[in-house]
């Protein structure tokens, strides 16, 4: 009992609670739509308060909701301090954070610092001030090269696909990273390292616990000319001088953004996006004196596989031990094919999310996909992720065993990457960002008045939040399960490994005695006398069948 009460207290303590948080991602403009025009929003939430409290989360991770054209899905943000009229007011958020807080759930937002959307007041006033004015310094204009500075800058590719470069009227060119709707800051310039300090206090001081950093490691560069040409920067080792990604100087702003964290009791958190090239290099965002946690998306471009498993856990909890932090667990969110869907695709190239591409970019042919393995698969890759150390990060409909949408038609499609190609390679996201089913029955299946901004297959009504919550056997009472004994048996942040005799089973044991064991393969596998004390997960006969995970409480319990 002692230690169940002393890890109760380390979840509900203000200054460490993130440390193993199960945090919840709401897409707000798919969650729900309070308002009937077919858009989620932030009343919608609200409505949904006693819902994440029942799911037993203890954050909510809000993806952007500010004022935006919507150009990426919010991800081109207009205004820092304001919510989108579409999906409520700054009292609506106030009240949002009230009805959250009073559940004790934490609120975490998305700060998107490396670009802004084209419509913010200052790309606005740089287009009108023109070359040279000091208005166009807090982005990243340049002349183009030949010989009437048509050709861009230089041959670098957006991530959406096309050039990075976009020319405006008056012959000059500005820099994005992203969609051409994105222009990229300046991170050199005072005015922007300002104002991102105020946007932190605003939302710390309206009640905000942590942050989530959009593309944390993009936003210092090193643009002396001559620019290097794509192939040149490819060739370039990321040691921290790389001039577009993970510079050591990016550091500066975080530590800076830190003492702002620090100006708070509780301290405010922050956790990183940061795609970098080794678990070392992304410690660094995780530091004490940065943010404090970075994404880790191991697991996440992981196959299903024992092996895989538990390098990657292994090699992270080193990582994080070394760092003070502690780590981080993904299996899906905004950007990736819904991982009930991933797992039930043959891996290709042994990496389950370039299948999901391929399977969407094919529209989504059944004959490819198992759906009753990759929901097998799902649950008990999420069981075995909750029984870690560290904190676990939920998608929004995974816990209703969600399955990604992939025959969306063209012209109802939103995500910019569809249309672009580019590194995503023209697959689109919208897929696992239709709205979520509430009801079986009634418009949107309960998302809302109206039909819904993505379009809901059919297939949604069976898990539909109502259906799924009658059934105790549903992946939905499956996570509410979970969620609510991770609370208990959440430990100190060790495991240790227990030999299986079998390389397709994993099994681990927490300081507390609670042990977690995984069947990877097709075989059942024989629990012995660990049988007798499963508290969650299925069991066969005294065996633990193909491809799923059981708890085992601590003896003596
Ligand atoms: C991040 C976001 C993604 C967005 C991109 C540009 O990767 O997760 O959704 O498109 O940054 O802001």
């Amino acid at each position: 009992m002692t230690d169940v009460l002393l890890s109760e207290s380390r979840r509900t303590d203000p200054a460490t609670w993130w440390r193993q948080a199960a945090v919840y991602q709401i897409y707000p403009r798919s969650f729900a739509d309070a308002n009937g025009d077919g858009l989620g929003d932030i009343p919608g939430v609200v409505s949904r308060a006693d819902y994440l409290a029942e799911l037993g989360i203890d954050a909510v991770w809000l993806s952007p909701f500010y004022p935006s054209a919507l150009a990426d899905g919010g991800y081109d943000v207009a205004d820092y301090r304001n919510v989108d009229p579409r999906l409520g007011t700054l009292e609506d958020f106030d009240r949002m954070i009230a009805a959250l807080h009073e559940r004790g759930i934490r609120v975490i937002v998305d700060i998107v610092p490396n670009h802004s959307s084209n419509l913010h007041p200052w790309f606005q006033e740089a287009l009108a001030a023109g070359r040279g004015s000091a208005e166009r310094e807090r982005y990243i204009f340049r002349e183009g090269t030949g010989e009437n500075g048509e050709q861009p800058p230089s041959d670098w590719g957006a991530a959406f696909g096309g050039s990075a470069w976009e020319r405006v009227e008056d012959g000059q060119w500005y820099l994005h990273s992203f969609a051409t709707e994105q222009p990229d800051f300046n991170w050199d310039h005072p005015d922007v390292r300002a104002d991102f300090l105020r946007t932190l206090r605003f939302w710390s001081d309206r009640g905000v616990d942590g942050f989530r950093i959009d593309v944390a490691h993009m936003l210092t560069k090193d643009l002396t000319e001559p620019l290097p040409s794509r192939a040149e920067l490819e060739g370039l080792p990321h040691d921290g001088n790389h001039p577009l990604s993970d510079r050591d100087d990016v550091h500066e702003i975080y530590a800076e953004w830190r003492r702002v964290f620090n100006e708070y009791d509780p301290p405010r958190t922050g956790v990183a996006e940061a795609w970098v090239s080794t678990p070392e290099r992304r410690a660094r965002y995780a530091s004490a004196e940065g943010l404090g946690q970075a994404f880790n998306f191991d697991l996440l471009v992981a196959d299903f596989d024992a092996a895989q498993f538990r390098t990657i856990i292994a090699d992270n909890l080193a990582q994080s031990a070394a760092s003070g932090s502690s780590t981080t667990w993904v299996l899906s969110n905004h950007d990736v094919t819904r991982h009930a869907t991933r797992y039930g695709l043959p891996a290709l190239e042994g990496r389950p999310v370039k299948q999901g591409v391929e399977w969407i970019k094919a529209g989504g042919p059944e004959d490819w996909i198992d759906r009753e393995q990759g929901l097998r698969r799902a649950r008990a890759a999420t069981l075995l992720l909750l029984g870690l150390p560290g904190s676990a990060y939920l998608y929004q409909g995974e816990e209703l065993g969600l399955q990604e949408v992939a025959d969306i038609p063209a012209d109802r499609r939103q995500d910019p990457a569809f249309f672009r190609g580019g590194e995503f390679d023209g697959f689109g996201r919208d897929g696992c960002r239709v709205p979520l089913p509430w009801t079986a029955a009634g418009p949107s299946f309960g998302f809302g008045e109206a039909e819904a901004h993505l379009p809901q297959p059919a297939s949604f009504a069976k898990y539909a939040v109502d259906v799924e919550a009658a059934d105790p056997d549903s992946t939905l009472s499956l996570y509410r399960e979970a969620l609510r004994l991770r609370r208990v048996l959440q430990t100190d942040e060790q495991l240790e490994w227990t030999e299986t005799g079998r390389a397709d089973v994993l099994s681990f044991v927490r300081p507390n005695g609670w042990r977690v064991v995984t069947n990877f393969g097709t075989a059942p596998f024989d629990l012995g006398a660990d049988a007798s004390r499963i508290v969650l997960g299925p069991v066969d006969a005294g065996s633990l069948p193909a491809e799923s995970t059981v708890w085992i409480a601590p003896a003596g319990r």
